[in-house]
Order: C-alpha cells, then structure tokens, then sequence
C-alpha cells in the first residue's frame, strides 16, 4: 500500500502530509469520545512528550483515535533519516553528511491514527525504521542541528495542515517545548527505566532476562543522549501535565488526559 501522498515538499523536503481521511470526521471517531463536537474551525493540538518505552504512542494514538484528531510520531522521522544513513552506509559521526543525507531525502508522512506511515524517497520503511540497529543509531541523528531544524519545520506544516481537519496529537520528545510550544494540552508521560524496558523487549518480540537487561541498558544509553544532547533535549514542557505510567494503566494514562482537554477545552468527554 502507497502511503498517502500530501504536500510534496521542494528540495530538502522531509515530509508531505498525509491528512487524508480513511477516520470517520475530524470529530469523534472511534471510541464516540466526544459528546459536543468542537466548533467548525475549531482545533486542538495536543504534545505528548516522554522517553523511549514510557507508552507514549500507544497513548498518543488512542487519544487521536478518542479526539478524532490526526497523528503524528515524530520519532518515526527521526528514524526514517537514520535508516537512510545505514542504508547508505553514511558515517553517523559526520554531522555534515548526515544533514546532507536529510536534506535530500522526501519522507512521506501519513497521519492517521489507524494507519500511521512513513516512507524515503517513495518506499514504505515502516518495518525497517523498528529494528535494533536503527533504535541504537537514531540518538545520534537526533542530535544533528540541521536534521532537527529540517524536521521541526517539516512538523509544523504537519501540524498546520491538521488544524485544518481538527487538530492533532503530536509525539515526540521535544514537542511540547520546541516544535508546538502553544499547544493546549501537553503531556509528559514518564515510567520507571525497569517498565519501559519490559515494555520494549517485548515489543521486540525478546522472552529472555539477558534480552531485557541488553534492552535495559541500551534504553538508559539512548535516554542520556537524548537528555543531554545540546539541541532540544528531552525535557518536562511547561505547563505539561507530568502522568507516570509506572502505576497507571496505559488507559487511565489515556482517561487521565483525556479529562484534561475536557477541562482546558470545554470539550466533555
Ligand atoms: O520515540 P522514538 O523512540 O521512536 O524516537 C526515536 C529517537 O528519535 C529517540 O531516540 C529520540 C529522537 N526523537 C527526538 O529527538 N525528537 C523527537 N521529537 C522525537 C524523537
């Protein structure tokens, strides 16, 4: 399947939309969310930021499917780009060739929540952009000036183009802080380093201790990178709500949110 094609961007170019809906509207798609439907013109955009396992696409993505929004997981961009680079072999030391590398590249975003998307250069990488060697690479492309920038513009016409359909949730890492500082609702989703592995082992598909540990380490490698690096770290936005699904269960983690936009939105849920 062809991802949805939007927008195709001119040399340098990560990113086309694909808001194009296969949801039931813009307002209360699945889950019959919303009991008053938001005003014609009226959008909401909702960050949901958090480290590597903490649950924030599952959450993400239920909270679209709940609001009727579209989605976006910016990580998956992040990705794209360093799947590219190993593709091609591409030193990810070298700053500049990497940039290059982005630069060049048209990634292909598709935005609905059931059917979330990516592709390079017009082929699908939705499998390729999951595996061990991309996950242990990424932090280092993320923390490319030039890849950031290119991908933080290419998320705001993302953003833009969904406001026109209702709105959107956006995850990432510095979405809240950098790339939609305005938005309404933020949300910093955290879990205990012990959690967040068992989450990603077995989203590996991995049963063993000695898998869960390798994971537990990788994940603590990532998390600092990801924290320290010196361009848009991963960081609690002001005036995020901070939930911690160590103890919640990912659906109160989604009611939990979910009540705030009913309160900051007027929305009822
Ligand atoms: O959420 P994820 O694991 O798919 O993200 C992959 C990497 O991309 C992660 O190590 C950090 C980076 N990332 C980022 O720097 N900024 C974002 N907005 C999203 C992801």
């Amino acid at each position: 399947m062809e991802p949805d094609q939007g927008s195709a961007l001119p040399a340098g170019n990560i990113a086309a939309d694909g808001a194009k809906g296969t949801m039931s509207g813009p307002h209360g798609a699945g889950g019959g969310a919303l009991t008053r439907p938001r005003d014609p013109g009226e959008s909401l955009v909702v960050a949901v930021d958090g480290p590597g396992g903490s649950g924030k696409s599952t959450v993400a993505r239920e909270l679209a499917r709940r609001l009727g929004l579209r989605y976006l997981d910016t990580g998956a961009m992040y990705r794209a780009v360093t799947q590219l680079a190993l593709e091609r072999r591409v030193d990810l030391e070298d700053q500049q060739a990497v940039a290059e590398l982005a630069e060049r590249a048209v990634l292909t975003i598709g935005t609905d929540p059931d059917q979330p998307s990516v592709a390079v250069d017009g082929t699908r990488v939705d499998a390729a952009i999951r595996t061990r060697a991309v996950t242990n690479a990424v932090s280092a492309v993320a923390a490319v000036p030039v890849v950031r920038a290119r991908l933080v513009a290419q998320q705001r016409q993302l953003i833009e183009s969904a406001r026109a359909e209702g709105g959107i949730v956006v995850e990432g890492r510095d979405i809240g802080s950098v790339v939609a500082p305005d938005a309404p609702i933020k949300v910093f989703l955290t879990a205990s380093t012990e959690v967040r592995a068992l989450r990603r082992s077995r989203q590996l598909g991995e049963k063993g201790v000695d898998d869960v540990a390798r994971t537990l380490a990788e994940l603590g490698r990532r998390d600092a990178l990801d924290s320290n690096r010196t361009a848009d770290p991963l960081a609690i936005p002001d005036g995020a709500i901070v939930l911690d699904s160590t103890t919640l269960s990912i659906p109160e983690v989604v009611d939990e949110v979910l009540r705030h936009c009913g309160q900051s939105t007027n929305v009822t849920t």
